[in-house]
C-alpha cells in the first residue's frame, strides 16, 4: 500500500555521504515554491522519541548492541515517526520528504547485518501498518567517495563499518530499486547538485501527473 490520503510521501535513500539532505531541502523548497505544504524529515528521527533512539542507536559508547536489536529500534523510531508524524501530515494533504526510510532497514539491517531483506521487510509492514512511500529517491555513491564527501567529524556506529559492509548496502538499494523500478529514481550522485535536483523534480512531476490522470479517471474522482 502506498500513502494516503492526497498527500504526496517521498523518501530519499543512498549510502552515507550521497548528498541526501543537500537534495530532499532542495526538493522540499521546490514543493514549496509551488504552493504544497511539505514536511522535511529524516530518520531515525522526527519525533521526540525517535531522536532519542537516534542517539542511542548511533551514538557510539551505549554498550553493544546486537543486529536484532539495531533493527527493532530503528523500526520502533519508524512507527512514532509514521504514526505521530508522517500519518497525520499525509492526511492533511501535504507532501511528506524524508531523508531514509524502510529501504535503509531492508538495506543496512536486512543485507549489511544479514538479518534477511523479507523479515526486515515484514517488520517494518508492521511497525508502520504498511505505509510504503509513493517515490523513492536513491543517491547512488560509491562507498569510499561517500566517506570522502561526508563533513568531517567523529563517525558514528553505521558509518565506521567496513566499506565491504557499504558495498553490499549500496547494491541492496540498487537491487530494490531494480525490482519496482516505477517506484524509484536511481541517480549518479556524482553528478552536480542542479543536475540532481532537477533530474529529481521532472520525476516527481511525473508522479503528480500520473496521479492526476488516475484521479480523472475515477468517476468522482478529483480533475
Ligand atoms: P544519517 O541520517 O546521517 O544518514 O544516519 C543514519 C544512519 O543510520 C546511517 O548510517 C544509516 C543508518 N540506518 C540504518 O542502519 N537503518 C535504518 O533503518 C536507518 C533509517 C538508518
Amino acid at each position: 500500500m502506498s500513502a494516503e490520503g492526497t498527500g504526496l510521501f517521498i523518501a530519499f535513500e543512498g549510502g552515507d555521504g550521497a548528498g541526501k539532505s543537500t537534495q530532499s531541502a532542495l526538493l522540499a523548497e521546490a514543493l514549496r515554491k509551488r504552493g504544497l505544504t511539505v514536511v522535511q524529515t529524516r530518520e531515525p528521527g522526527g519525533t521526540e522519541i525517535g531522536e532519542k533512539l537516534r542517539s542511542l542507536v548511533l551514538d557510539h559508547g551505549h554498550g553493544e548492541i546486537d543486529a536484532r536489536t539495531e533493527a527493532l529500534m530503528y523500526a520502533a523510531a519508524r512507527a512514532a515517526h509514521v504514526e505521530q508524524l508522517i500519518r497525520p501530515a499525509l492526511a492533511r494533504g501535504e507532501a511528506v520528504i524524508t531523508d531514509r526510510y524502510i529501504d535503509s532497514s531492508v538495506a543496512y539491517q536486512g543485507i549489511g547485518r544479514d538479518l534477511g531483506t523479507e523479515e526486515i521487510r515484514q517488520l517494518n509492514s508492521w511497525a508502520t501498518a504498511s505505509l510504503w512511500p509513493d517515490f523513492t529517491v536513491i543517491l547512488d555513491v560509491d562507498p569510499v567517495e561517500g566517506r570522502a564527501r561526508r563533513a568531517p567529524g567523529g563517525e558514528d556506529r553505521l558509518e565506521s563499518e567496513p566499506d565491504t559492509f557499504h558495498a553490499q548496502v549500496r547494491q541492496a538499494f540498487l537491487d530494490a530499486a531494480e525490482a519496482a523500478p516505477e517506484r524509484y529514481l536511481v541517480i549518479d550522485a556524482r553528478q552536480d547538485v542542479e543536475t540532481i535536483s532537477e533530474a529529481i523534480l521532472r520525476r516527481v512531476d511525473e508522479v503528480f501527473a500520473a496521479r492526476r490522470q488516475r484521479a480523472a479517471a475515477v468517476p468522482g474522482g478529483q480533475g
